[in-house]
């Protein structure tokens, strides 16, 4: 058996397993035992972090951490989570108080709660995300850091939680740093805090703490993979069930408590049309763990995308992580259900989420809707790129984000980056994302928002040194916004050193909702209609193109844009405005999208 699965894991070429593993031992938290944390949490803002340094600007012992309270009213405690002020959880801090709306720095919250554990089980605090990096305690203890504001991480509390009096301290800071991953600038809100659920997960002693389960690359009935688990009694049986497909395959871990699992299904494979998504039950002796999995292959060929061996066209739309109609960051499935089916309505079947990896419940609503994704991480304009600790940085969101997604059929493209400027450095950061994210997940396309110049007045060019190394090319362009006239598109032709597909990740430009004049006024809904009738007559001229990624569904906040009036610390860039209100170029690429809908069918 030792022999065969080493050859298994051989020929799947999956990198040493281990690695994809999100900070903690829990990756997947469907069909486990859960306690949610939400709700409101006592806070404390903290621009000058003395709840953590001494006026030594020396680490504290005796930080908030503590929750300490006076013992004799000759006690001195300066600070009292009780009597604090409250935030609500999930949600970012900059939308709950008028005060912390340009608030960056450091807000301390605390959550008590009692907690039976069962004697043979394992407890874990799970946090979908907290923006930007997170110190964790437990009744005073230091559980860990996090670093990275959109990826889920969980800390083992099995030996610190008791039944009663418990308190979680999070101390939660949303400085932005130069070699930070995103770095200081960027065109999107820092909005700061536990911007997504954070919950108690509970676990058998040994555990499935992780399982990939995918159609090998190509193929439309091969399933591969593994599952993992975590614990004592490593080696074990492992059942992969799929009742609805009559499939029961068993497989053996090896001593580390892994198994390679390779099987043929006769399955009906995801795709937009016919999101298929089955039950699938992962059988340890020791534990079950339940999921929903869609099956799908997808792959480039030349200048072609093929989802399930057949070429597809990405008719597709930026979104960034805005909560609909009432701002802030979303985080609920409610969220993700009107954002996603807003993106349905304008005739997408992909949207590109930038700029950071959104909360699960997108990913998942799209798995349920048939809408594929290209997830992205905040590798964002100039990042410091020589500097090591924040390429390890960079590789951790990564793996983070495969970590957490790489069962679900609807993400198809991972992205690494963002209009990053040439030079050797950022090559070398970037090919080592791209190689570790093949390391880690050989089934999906590697992408990024690539650089590309001006040939001569009438034609751009994608010659871009990264493009060797993607999949699928990425480019955003802002002919008629930033770059000129709306009809400078007309003549405009796109030349590309690379037989790959293009993928035009942006594209667009600003309108005020109800805000009219002519065509060549600004911020008016007739400039940006003006921009998109053009874009589209030169985007189908582009030989290579195989999908559109208009910027942006709605409106979203940036620190960036202070005009009075029309952005007013916003970008009113999108097709639908905060309040749901549609502009007049809301109509124009539904047109271009039902023709590209007919002729692939
Ligand atoms: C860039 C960038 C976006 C930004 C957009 C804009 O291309 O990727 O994050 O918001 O342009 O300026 O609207």
């Amino acid at each position: 058996m030792k022999l065969c699965l080493a050859i298994v894991v051989a020929m799947f070429a999956f990198a040493p397993l281990v690695q994809a593993q999100p900070a903690g031992l829990i990756t997947n938290t469907a069909g486990r035992k859960t306690t949610s944390l939400d709700g409101q949490w006592q806070m404390i803002v903290d621009p000058y972090e003395s709840g953590y340094y001494n006026y030594r600007y020396q680490p504290s012992d005796n930080g908030y951490f503590k929750n300490a309270k006076p013992k004799s009213k000759s006690d001195l405690i300066e600070y009292d989570f009780d009597k604090s002020a409250t935030l609500k959880v999930p949600g970012d801090w900059n939308t709950q108080s008028d005060q912390l709306f340009f608030y960056e720095g450091t807000v301390w919250y605390k959550k008590s709660f009692d907690y039976h554990r069962q004697p043979d089980k394992r407890v874990f605090v799970y946090f979908g995300a907290a923006n930007y990096l997170a110190d964790v305690y437990l009744n005073g203890e230091k559980l860990g850091q996090h670093e990275g504001g959109f990826t889920p991480f969980n800390f083992e509390i099995t030996k610190l939680v008791r039944d009663t009096g418990n308190f979680l301290v999070v101390k939660v800071d949303n400085k932005r740093r130069r070699d930070a991953v995103p770095t200081l600038m960027t065109d999107w809100w820092n909005y700061g805090g536990l911007t997504r659920e954070v919950m108690l997960i509970e676990t058998p002693a040994t555990f499935v703490n992780d399982y990939m389960v995918q159609l090998k690359p190509g193929s439309r009935d091969h399933v591969v993979g593994w599952v993992r688990s975590a614990g004592e009694k490593l080696s074990q049986r492992i059942t992969v069930r799929i009742p609805e497909a009559g499939v029961v395959k068993s497989f053996a871990t090896d001593g580390n408590g892994l198994a390679a699992i390779d099987f043929t299904a006769d399955l009906k494979l995801w795709s937009p049309a016919n999101p298929k998504l089955y039950d699938v039950a992962i059988e340890a002796e020791t534990d079950l763990v339940r999921d929903q999995i869609g099956f799908r292959s997808i792959e480039t060929r030349g200048t072609d995308i093929l989802l399930n061996g057949r070429p597809i066209f990405l008719r597709g739309v930026c979104i960034h992580e805005e909560a609909p109609l009432r701002g802030g960051r979303a985080y609920s499935r409610e969220d993700a259900v009107t954002l996603l089916g807003w993106a349905k309505e304008l005739g997408a079947n992909f949207v590109r989420l930038a700029h950071y990896p959104h909360n699960e419940f997108m990913i998942r609503e799209a798995d349920r809707m048939g809408i594929l994704v290209w997830s992205e991480i905040p590798v964002y304009w100039t990042i410091e790129w020589e500097n090591a600790a924040t390429l390890e940085n960079a590789r951790n969101q990564l793996s983070e984000v495969i970590g957490r997604d790489k069962n679900r059929a609807a993400v198809v493209i991972w992205s690494v980056a963002n209009e990053t400027p040439l030079s050797d450095t950022r090559l070398s950061f970037l090919r080592n994302l791209i190689s570790h994210a093949r390391h880690l997940d050989p089934t999906r396309l590697l992408s990024a928002a690539m650089e590309r110049h001006y040939l001569d007045p009438k034609t751009q060019m994608i010659d871009d040194p990264l493009g060797e190394f993607l999949d699928v090319l990425g480019c955003n362009e802002y002919v008629g916004w930033y770059d000129g006239l709306p009809e400078k598109a007309d003549g405009l032709e796109w030349k590309s050193k690379y037989q790959k597909p293009l993928v035009m990740s942006e594209f667009g430009g600003d309108a005020l909702f109800n805000h009219h004049g002519d065509s060549l006024t600004r911020w008016t809904e007739e400039y940006q209609e003006n921009i998109y009738q053009h874009q589209i007559s030169m985007l189908i001229r582009i030989p290579f193109l195989r999908g559109a990624a208009p910027w942006i569904l709605m409106d979203f906040r940036s620190p960036r844009r202070p005009l009075p009036g029309i952005q007013d610390y916003g970008k009113p860039t999108g097709f639908i405005s905060g309040g749901g209100e549609t502009n007049k170029a809301c109509y124009v690429m539904p047109r271009w999208y039902r023709e590209l809908k007919k002729s692939e069918n």
